[in-house]
């Protein structure tokens, strides 16, 4: 099958959050299955790698014109194509910048270019054409994508046989505006009535994801938990009644991750000073060598007594940090370490150096996007802790677990798929889970962690070893991606 993944960003070039992860992934997985796959991206920046095709098009948005070139580059059997604008350039990683008038007008250009590919960008010498294709879009930025197909090219009969699927990463973000500017997207009038909703705060408005669920022939979220809250009112952020209404097409996989780069035995940010690769022979000892590694590199007591709990995520409500800053006084009286990286709100950047200032022996807060600090600290710390109040899927988790690193987590969408309550009594499960976002409920599970983590040795040690023994790997998500694909081609 011909496979073209349209998403606002990609690993390595340009990444948020995990939906860039996925992007960079997913396809190669999906190559490696025997599909001719191109991912279609915006050019952010100056990617070395990719060279231009010497193709231009024109593209009018909201009465402006613009010139659009596009990239290429062939890495693991993948064609990346980047599409190159005024619009685009200068955004760096501030991706989902700027009002929200200038995001919809380069998400709207992207939609526009990125259907029209398999036409006009010759990759390995041709195009991709419209038969046998499957285009997947992402979340609410390229949610337009589903809807231009089916306005302009299948119901036209330009693009008979050409077909879409949309992942939904997180549906708290969903693209809403104004009714008056449906004139920006260039669709014919009766259109406008997929896009409207009804919102008690906002009043009636416009809204991408909710058009492009509707239009998509097949819809997938990225774990079943959340594909379940997805229908709930809690989960669904208004969008639930729609979801319901489509529950036929609609699907959850599990993301895989990406076992190079998230392996501790060949990671390549472990050749650090006094850091260590390791796997399950010398899990106890390299893990040992990360900890002290780790606690000099953060300036903190270097004790290997003392279990060090980590945090990696941005700072806002979804991760839950408040939840850990509620927590603050519970923590640091213990004897452990808290380790936080992350970057998000002024205010909670703030709450966490003043945490770090008043202990500094116990607390260190790194706030920023460091990829590599990343991957230490998952090597070098004991716990994960991952309070989100809702989390789709959830990355870190599985990569903690890759490096024998215990996760403890809110029991919400992928984490509930992911990380099952340990039992000491048959001595199975990955990890600690809590059932309510409150910080006792949190309190409570990491106690307990904290218990098998000092006194059952061997349980804790039989705990890791399950955690790495996981396959987390894309062979798997992408098998069912597959499904979907023929699921949607077929219509079945
Ligand atoms: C979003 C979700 C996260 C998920 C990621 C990749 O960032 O918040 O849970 O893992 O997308 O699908």
């Amino acid at each position: 099958m011909n496979v073209i993944l349209v998403a606002a960003e990609c690993a390595p070039w340009s990444k948020t959050g995990g939906l860039g992860d996925v992007v960079g992934d997913l396809p190669k997985a999906l190559a490696r299955r025997g599909h001719r796959v191109m991912v279609v991206v915006p050019k952010y920046g100056n990617y070395l790698e990719a060279k231009e095709v010497g193709v231009l098009k024109r593209y009018k948005v909201d009465g402006q014109d613009f010139e659009v070139r596009y990239h290429h580059a062939y890495i693991d059997s993948v064609d990346f194509v980047f599409i190159e604008s005024a619009a685009f350039r200068h955004i760096g990683n501030d991706i989902y910048g700027g009002n929200r008038r200038d995001v919809w007008k380069r998400m709207i250009l992207f939609c526009k270019a990125a259907v029209e590919i398999p036409w006009y960008v010759p990759c390995g010498g041709a195009c991709y054409g419209d038969g046998n294709l499957v285009f997947i879009a992402n979340d609410w930025h390229t949610s337009l994508l589903p809807v231009y197909l089916q306005a302009y090219y299948r119901n036209n009969g330009l693009m008979i046989y050409a077909r879409s699927v949309l992942v939904v990463h997180n549906i708290a973000h969903q693209g809403r505006g104004p009714l008056e500017d449906f004139s920006c997207l260039n669709l014919p009038d009766h259109y406008v009535d997929l896009f409207k909703i009804y919102d008690p705060v906002g009043g009636e408005h416009l809204n991408m994801f909710a058009a492009g669920l509707k239009c998509a022939d097949r819809v997938v979220t990225v774990s079943h938990g959340y594909a379940w809250e997805l229908k709930t009112s809690e989960g669904g952020w208004g969008l639930d009644r729609i979801i319901k209404e489509i529950d036929w097409k609609f699907q959850g996989i599990v993301n895989g991750i990406n076992t190079k780069i998230w392996n501790p035995k060949f990671d390549s940010h472990l050749t650090f000073d006094g850091y260590t690769n390791y796997d399950l022979e010398t899990l106890q000892v390299g893990k040992a060598q990360c900890k002290a590694a780790l606690q000099r590199e953060l300036g903190l007591p270097v004790r290997d007594d003392v279990p060090i709990i980590a945090f990696i995520g941005r700072l806002d409500g979804q991760k839950g940090i408040d939840l850990i800053a509620d927590a603050m006084h519970w923590f640091v009286g213990k004897d452990l370490q808290l380790v936080m990286l992350g970057t998000g709100r002024a205010d909670l950047e703030y709450m966490l150096r003043k945490f770090q200032n008043e202990h500094p022996n116990k607390v260190r807060a790194w706030v920023g996007f460091s990829v590599e600090l990343a991957h230490r600290i998952t090597a070098g710390a004991d716990v994960l802790l991952m309070p989100s109040r809702f989390e789709p899927c959830g990355l870190n988790q599985l990569y903690a677990m890759m490096y024998g690193t215990v996760p403890v987590v809110h029991a919400v969408g992928g984490l509930r798929d992911t990380v099952q309550q340990y039992d000491p009594f048959s001595e199975t499960g990955l990890g600690w889970t809590f059932d309510t976002a409150e910080s006792h409920k949190m309190i409570d599970a990491v106690s307990h962690c904290l218990r098998t983590y000092q006194n059952h040795r061997e349980s804790w040690e039989a705990l890791q070893v399950r955690g790495m023994l996981q396959d987390f790997s894309w062979d798997n998500a992408a098998q069912q991606y597959e499904q979907v694909l023929v699921a949607a081609k077929y219509q079945w």
